[in-house]
């Protein structure tokens, strides 16, 4: 038997019950999907690496279309799409000039429709990212702007910069990128914008009823168009302290996501979702907000998701923990009590385009990463997986210069400026194409960014059908969260008494170890029958189970 093999023959009580309903295809069909958000696992699709339709190297949406059958095979419920908006790609899309066309590179409006269409017709929803915080600075509004219209201009933030002749910015904030968050008007001595992000992206004025109009807009365009509900980008960002105070510290990049800030996690943003939980309500099937919001603490974050605002936010808290069990638990136990206050189901992320991929991130290579992720899908609520995680990719750390994209890489001091290791193109076949091109299946002769050579034993091919690849792994864990009713959104979590270095949970009949230490770890409780593992397991010794380290299992008591 091979490690986690075992699923269907041990658990003969599982039926095919499933907890949530499906979308079931067209729109009109999801009116009564009660609460199908509460424990939807959600892929996220990075559409420039996913897939590529037209042979370009970069991926499109007609490749994400064609690959859509391998993510109903993986046993998703939702996709997230990653901008694909008309946009000059100074931050991979998330500066967009229209936010109701599609950019060339990734296809047209029907191409979209077709893939909402398609998703639909195979049980998988579609959320798709919506930038409210910023725009292109090719936005039609923001070039009035730079042209001098005072009406375009209030839509964004200039303001006179300081110092005898205007030639210091305005306040001391500094970019997420690196280097100050404002730029000079050319041509205008003295003035200047805000872009918490690259000059690229000017922040839009929320006070202005006009964004707020405008983006009510944008929702329900897509909306029509069938989406499932939309990731809010830097969702804490658009509202900022009035009269845009100085922070007074030069540390600020360190200080993101743990501190209060006069530019992030205002107050004033509630009421935005507010408005826009109106918007999706009026449609049926219940379209989600997911809120990309780096906030303080739990307890902020979960003040983005009470019953009349978002439907979820990503847990930041629980990505950047480590692969310890003390703080795991801490940030489980923080994460279920603060959202279970306002009714919100919990989210949990590893992996997404912005950090270095869990595999890599968490230090212990392949069996590390898969009983992190093991462990991940046995918490309540809902899961996030990043393109690529289920394959077990590393992340790329030996990407040549040139070919490098990300903004950060390019400014002083950014967040890091290693983005693009994570967002290399996605291995789909073993052999590298005929043209020697490097692409492994992702669709032309060279990706845009280079894949390492080693990538063809971790394509979607290789791993198919192999009981022991990282694939199949959460195949099978994601076909158990559907069948197993205490998963997902089911039973409420007990910590189990457990070896140190081990956290241990009970949900219902079913039981979650995973052992975060090097040395194997032997069980006090009764496991029950093993249903998946992310590692071999040893035979029992006198009785007691026992867990390797760096090992997550799964096991039912019936
Ligand atoms: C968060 C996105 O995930 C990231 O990729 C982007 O650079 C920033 N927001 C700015 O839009």
């Amino acid at each position: 038997m091979t490690q986690h093999s075992s699923a269907p023959q041990a658990d003969g009580a599982v039926g095919p019950r499933v907890r949530a309903a499906r979308p079931d295809a067209a729109p009109s069909a999801r009116s009564g999907a009660s609460g199908w958000w509460r424990d939807a696992v959600i892929y996220q699709v990075y559409p420039r690496s996913f897939a590529d339709g037209d042979g370009d190297g970069m991926g499109d949406l007609p490749g994400v279309r064609q690959r859509l059958p391998h993510l109903a095979a993986l046993g998703v419920d939702a996709v997230w799409l990653s901008p694909f908006y008309a946009s000059p790609q100074a931050d991979a899309g998330y500066d967009v000039a229209d936010y109701r066309a599609i950019d060339p590179m990734f296809g047209t409006l029907h191409d979209a429709d077709a893939l909402i269409r398609d998703a639909h017709a195979l049980g998988l929803r579609v959320i798709i990212d919506i930038v409210p915080n910023h725009s292109s600075d090719r936005h039609e509004w923001f070039t009035r702007a730079l042209a001098g219209d005072p009406a375009a201009r209030e839509r964004y933030h200039f303001r006179a910069g300081r110092g005898e002749r205007g030639e210091l910015p305005p306040n001391d904030w500094e970019s997420v990128f690196g280097g100050p968050a404002w730029s000079r008007v050319p041509d205008e001595p003295g003035l200047w914008y805000l872009h918490l992000f690259a000059p690229e992206q000017p922040d839009f004025d929320w006070e202005h009823p006009a964004v707020r109009d405008e983006f009510r807009s944008v929702l329900r365009f897509w909306l029509d168009l069938g989406v499932d509900g939309f990731r809010v980008d830097v969702a804490h960002g658009l509202v900022k302290a009035a009269g845009l105070p100085d922070m007074g510290s030069g540390e600020q990049l360190r200080l993101l996501g743990t501190a209060e800030l006069p530019f992030f996690d205002q107050d004033g943003v509630h009421e935005i979702y507010r408005s826009w939980r109106q918007v999706l309500d009026e449609y049926p099937g219940e379209r989600i907000g997911v809120a990309e919001a780096w906030a303080p603490s739990a307890e902020r974050t979960a003040l983005y998701v009470r019953a009349d605002e978002l439907h979820q936010a990503f847990n930041f808290h629980y990505l950047g923990t480590d692969w310890d069990a003390p703080a795991l638990r801490e940030v489980i136990d923080a994460s279920l009590t603060s959202l279970g206050a306002v009714g919100a189901p919990a989210t949990w992320v590893l992996s997404n385009h912005d950090v270095v991929r869990h595999r890599t991130r968490l230090g212990g290579g392949a069996p590390r990463a898969r009983a992190a992720s093991l462990l991940m899908l046995a918490l309540p609520g809902s899961a996030y997986v990043y393109q690529g995680e289920e394959l077990g990719l590393p992340e790329v750390t030996e990407l040549p210069d040139e070919a490098r994209q990300d903004p950060s890489f390019f400014r002083d001091n950014g967040q890091d400026g290693l983005r693009d290791g994570c967002r290399v193109p996605l291995p789909w076949a073993e052999e590298r194409t005929a043209d020697g091109g490097t692409s492994f299946g992702f669709g032309g002769g060279s990706s845009w960014l280079p894949q390492p050579p080693e990538w063809g034993a971790l394509s979607v091919a290789a791993q198919t059908g192999d009981p022991d690849s990282t694939l199949e792994l959460y195949r099978t864990a994601l076909r158990l969260r559907r069948e197993r009713p205490e998963l997902g959104d089911g039973e409420p979590l007990e910590w189990l008494t457990a070896p140190e270095g081990v956290l241990a949970f009970r949900r219902g009949a079913f039981v979650c170890a995973a052992n975060t230490g090097p040395e194997p770890a032997a069980l006090d409780f009764r496991t029950g029958a093993l249903l998946l593992a992310s590692g071999p397991l040893p035979a029992a010794e006198s009785g007691r189970t026992v867990l390797p380290g760096d090992t997550t299992a799964w096991w039912a008591e019936r």
